[in-house]
């Protein structure tokens, strides 16, 4: 919208209610003129579109500009006809309200192009669909149709509507167009017959001409050439530039086929046309009596051209182009162009016409039979428009392209029937724009001063009033027999209607008007402007008749389109038909009620200069349409009271972003909260009023500055929207992969779940299994406690494991189950003994030896001696000799054992007590493998050597002490008796001798307190042992006796 308004403010303004001084024509003009310059052909007065005539084509109209306008708001674009289109077809749609499209304006100020601008904009906005395709090309094609034969080359415009045009579009509840209807009115026919210099006849005639093939022509018996016939060529002016006529009819034909009118029915309409422009060829000439004659005869029989009796379909074949054309007896023919029959009462008389009668009687045959072929054609296209299938609820947009104002320098009975519509255009546009826009104001309670507009009622009524206005009178005088002529007709007007204000004639008139109007023509002060007519023909013309003659000889023609417009219940109808007058008054009447049901808009065009040239806008031209259009007034009711209103919901949506106290939502009712809202905007206390329903906005620039600021606010709103839509996809994609998490959770929580509720059935069988095994433990092996049994072996196993004896030494063992016990104990024992086996693979020769001795020494002397106790943990050494001692021992008996092949096992020290006396010795006691030796510590001299069956055995106490008594056999006579020696390690000593001699049982314990030694020839000495004396060891007791002190 700002940029829009810079548009408007460089050139011009877009909407004429933002002209800073509203009330003067000059600056209007000067905004038009401005606009124009630049090609902006549109301005707006509020919603009615203002449209110049560029007379160039300019590229607003294409499928951008359709893109551009589509759907959005009014004042949001360029003013545009597509804009005003859009609208009404938004709602139409959105509100299902029938509309239509009112176009008005002077002959060439752009009228049928505008409303093929809306004609296309609808065609490329609704749905496209293969079916819509169809009837859209209906609708756009019977525009050539309508132009080539309603349409002609005037002074004014070189395609001039000569016919009104109401076109009805018609929709479905959805939108979609399905269908057309046509309503046309009055015909310009009287052109049929003859042009003003520089016009032209329908421009079909000269399409025809230049576009037929030669077989077509010759068939209709026409040449190329219009200036050949008097119909065509009157106006002096059969060409028209820039336009291609034999293309046009290309065109023409095309569109005619879209209208599915075929070959056969275009052949038909063609037909007609040749009839019509060979019937201006005939020439009459005064004959006998004054009669009229023909002078071209032959002309005649081309036209009618039949043929007689029953024919052959070959030969009609044959000869087709003798068939053709009118196809009516010819005779009759002739006969009606030369003679009227007049029927009063019962009475029939024929008489014959005069030369100018004649003449007269063949035009009105031509126009009567191209006045009813266009019927026919408008029919024709109607039932081709009709909607293939039955709309339930119609809805329409009409297209009302009607003549436009015309004043030429004589005007005639076409012209009155013309300005007379406009009149009542101009009526219903005051009744719905001036006066409703002042009604609207009184309905919303606005203090308001009437503006005053010109109210062209009185026109209206002076034309069409019953029993006075002009069409009664003039079909009053229609009525009259015999005298009654155009003179009487305007003497009657003279007469009822010379005091009204807009009526003027020669009569009637002072001396200066007198000078300005002839005798036979009156004035009309129309609204848009003084009108002079002639009254040369208007009864003639009102009464519009078509001789009996000429009627029946049309009902004789065999041409399919004659035959559908000319009947014989027409002949035969004793009711007078009504008069073209009368017809057009009623059929305006009828539009009128027509457009009043439909909600409006309205197009106005104007012409800028009367040359058809682009770039020249001649101010006088303007100014002229301007005021007879009405716009100043239309703009000074849109501006003296205010130039916006939109009902309250409208403002409010629009605009409710600009305050926070009704953004988003506002409070309490629309009217209180757009209350808010202007308070909020500072709106001026005169800028607005606040009506009943609607908010009434003086100045444009109030609302443009709160147009302004909304196009603002709309960016921040704009990020906004933005950010919650992203916001939204990013919620809705979170949401999705939230959804899909929530579903693999589910699934995998399932899957889980199953896995651990399988688990625990699992679980609880085998706990079952278990405690069922467990009770069943102590039963012999079963399916009942296999499994438990098979458990506990596996963590009596696992449990072994991790709880063996670390070594041969350490006893402990894991308690092992019941049903483990005797693998247990095979286990241990196994165990045990692959643990000793182990050890004892690892033992050390040396040690092992002493073990071998330490097993020994158990045996012999555990239990048996008390000493043992303290010997265990003595290792067993082989020499207890001192190094010292070792010396002498090593070199002397050493070396003297060794020399007999013996080696010392074990050596120590050891005392000797004498067998008489007791008398204590050192000696050495060392062992070889086959003897015991005592030595003499002193020198190491053997003094005994005791082979080990020199000794019958070894005798010790079981007490603690060190006593040894080898006993020697009495008989052996080296020996003095049995040894008595005390040795400190005897346990030792003696274990080593056991080995040696391995006899265990070579050592004997004596518990007895004491115990007798052998001597030599001698009486055995005794040994007395004692207990528990302070002291130990041995000695020579007082009575003689060896004391041993054992503890
Ligand atoms: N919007 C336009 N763009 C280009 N040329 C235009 C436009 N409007 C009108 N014209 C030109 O002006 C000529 C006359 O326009 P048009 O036939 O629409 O006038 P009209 O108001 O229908 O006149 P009449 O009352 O005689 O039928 C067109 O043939 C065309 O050359
Ligand atoms: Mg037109």
């Amino acid at each position: 919208m700002e940029q829009d308004l810079h548009v408007r403010d460089r050139v011009g303004v877009q909407d004429f209610v933002l002209l800073e001084n509203h009330t003067s024509e000059t600056e209007f003009i000067e905004n038009l003129q401005k606009r124009s310059k630049e090609e902006l052909i549109y301005t707006y007065i509020g919603s009615v579109l203002v449209s110049v005539n560029p007379y160039k084509n300019l590229p607003i109209y294409g499928s951008d500009y359709v893109e551009k306008y589509r759907n959005v708001n009014f004042y949001e674009l360029p003013p545009h006809v597509f804009a005003l289109t859009d609208t009404a077809l938004r709602s139409l749609r959105g509100e299902l309200v029938n509309q239509c499209i009112l176009i008005s304006g002077e002959s060439g100020a752009g009228k049928t192009e505008a409303s093929k601008k809306v004609l296309q904009f609808i065609a490329a906005t609704t749905r496209k669909k293969a079916s819509l395709e169809t009837v859209k090309d209906k609708l756009l094609q019977s525009n050539p149709v309508l132009e080539a034969f309603g349409n002609a080359k005037t002074n004014r415009n070189d395609n001039s509507s000569r016919f009104g045009k109401y076109m009805d579009v018609e929709f479905d509840f959805t939108g979609d167009p399905t269908g057309g209807h046509i309503i046309n009115y009055l015909l310009e026919k009287s052109r049929v017959v003859f042009q003003a210099k520089g016009e032209r006849n329908f421009h079909i005639f000269y399409q025809l001409l230049a576009g037929a093939d030669d077989a077509l022509l010759e068939k209709l018996s026409l040449k190329r050439d219009p200036n050949q016939y008097v119909y065509l060529k009157q106006g002096e002016s059969s060409k028209v530039s820039g336009v291609d006529d034999a293309e046009s009819f290309k065109i023409v034909r095309d569109a005619l086929r879209v209208m599915e009118i075929g070959d056969e029915e275009q052949e038909a309409l063609f037909l007609l046309l040749s009839v019509i422009i060979h019937l201006g060829n005939i020439e009459f000439a005064s004959g006998e009596g004054d009669r009229a004659r023909i002078n071209n005869p032959v002309l005649v029989s081309t036209i009618a051209k039949e043929v007689k009796g029953e024919v052959d379909v070959e030969i009609v074949f044959l000869f087709d182009k003798f068939f053709k054309l009118l196809q009516c007896p010819e005779d009759k023919l002739v006969k009606a162009l030369l003679n009227k029959t007049i029927e009063a009462r019962d009475d029939v008389v024929v008489s014959p016409m005069g030369r100018d009668e004649a003449v007269k009687a063949r035009d009105a045959l031509s126009k009567s039979v191209y006045e009813r072929m266009f019927t026919w054609l408008v029919q024709r296209l109607n039932r081709s428009l009709q909607s293939a299938v039955e709309v339930k609820k119609k809805i329409v947009l009409g297209i009302l392209d009607i003549y436009g104002f015309e004043i030429f320098q004589s005007n005639s009975f076409e012209q009155l029937c013309i300005n007379y519509c406009n009149e009542k255009l101009q009526q219903l546009f005051i009744e719905l724009t001036l006066k409703s826009e002042q009604d609207e104001y009184r309905r919303e309670g606005i203090a308001w001063e009437p503006v005053t507009y010109f109210d062209n009622k009185i026109i209206c009524d002076l034309i069409e009033e019953k029993h006075k206005g002009i069409i009664s009178i003039m079909d009053e005088e229609c009525l009259v027999p015999g005298e009654a002529n155009d003179k009487t007709f305007l003497n009657k007007m003279d007469k009822l209607l010379s005091d009204h204000p807009h009526y003027l004639s020669h009569a009637k008139g002072d001396n200066k008007t007198k000078k300005t109007i002839e005798r036979e023509e009156f004035r009309l002060l129309h609204y848009a402007g003084e009108v002079t007519y002639n009254v040369k023909g208007f009864l003639e013309k009102n009464n519009d008749l078509l001789y009996r003659d000429l009627k029946d000889a049309m009902i004789s023609s065999s041409n399919p389109i004659t035959k559908d417009v000319f009947t014989s219940s027409e002949l035969n109808s004793k009711k007078r038909p009504d008069t073209a007058a009368s017809q057009f008054k009623t059929s305006l009447a009828r539009l009128v009620e027509i457009l009043i049901s439909k909600e409006p808009s309205y197009i106005r065009c104007i012409k800028p200069n009367d040359v058809k040239k682009p770039g020249l806008f001649e101010t006088g031209i303007v100014t002229h349409q301007v005021k007879y259009l009405g716009l100043m007034e239309n703009l000074r009711v849109r501006r003296a009271g205010f130039a916006y209103r939109r009902p309250y919901e409208g403002f409010l949506n629009r605009y409710k972003s600009l305050c926070p106290e009704t953004w988003p939502h506002p409070k309490g009712d629309p009217k209180s909260a757009v209350q808010t809202l202007v308070n909020h905007l500072k709106y001026g206390e005169n800028d607005y009023c606040m009506g009943l329903t609607k908010i009434f906005i003086r100045l444009p620039k109030t609302l443009f500055e709160t147009e302004d600021a909304f196009q603002k606010r709309k960016n921040v709103l704009a990020s906004m929207i933005q950010a919650k839509y992203k916001g939204i996809l990013q919620r809705r994609k979170y949401l999705i992969i939230r959804a899909r998490i929530i579903r693999v959770q589910a699934m995998i929580r399932r899957f889980v779940a199953k896995r651990r509720a399988d688990k625990r059935r699992w679980a609880v069988q085998v706990i079952r299994q278990f405690v069922n095994g467990f009770m069943k433990r102590n039963e012999p092996l079963n399916s009942a406690n296999e499994k438990f049994l098979g458990f506990v072996r596996f963590h009596y196993l696992m449990r072994l494991t991790k709880q063996l004896p670390k070594s041969a030494m350490d006893k402990s063992w894991p308690d092992a189950p019941g049903s483990c016990q005797e693998a247990n104990n095979l286990l241990q024992s196994m165990y045990m003994k692959w643990m000793v086996g182990r050890y004892c693979k690892n033992i050390a020769p040396a040690r092992k030896r002493q073990f071998e001795l330490k097993v020994l020494a158990e045996a012999v002397f555990k239990n048996n001696k008390k000493s043992y106790q303290g010997s265990i943990s003595k290792w067993f050494i082989d020499c207890r000799l001192s190094t010292e001692q070792q010396g002498p021992f090593r070199s002397t008996f050493e070396v003297n054992v060794k020399s007999q092949g013996e080696t010392i096992l074990y050596s120590a020290p050891v005392k000797k007590f004498d067998r008489h006396g007791y008398k204590e010795r050192e000696r050495y006691l060392a062992l070889t493998k086959s003897a015991v030796y005592l030595l003499d510590a002193k020198d190491c001299k053997i003094k005994h050597r005791l082979t080990f069956s020199d000794i019958t055995g070894i005798t010790v106490t079981n007490s603690q002490d060190n006593l040894i008594v080898v006993r020697i056999p009495e008989d052996d006579k080296k020996d003095k008796g049995d040894l008595i020696l005390e040795c400190q390690s005897l346990i030792e000593a003696l274990t080593w001798i056991v080995d040696t001699c391995n006899k265990r049982d070579i050592i004997r314990f004596e518990s007895a307190t004491s115990l007798t030694h052998h001597i030599a020839k001698g009486k055995p000495g005794t040994i007395e042992i004692t207990h528990g004396g302070p002291v130990t060891g041995i000695s020579k007791g007082k009575n003689g006796h060896l004391m041993v002190a054992a503890s």
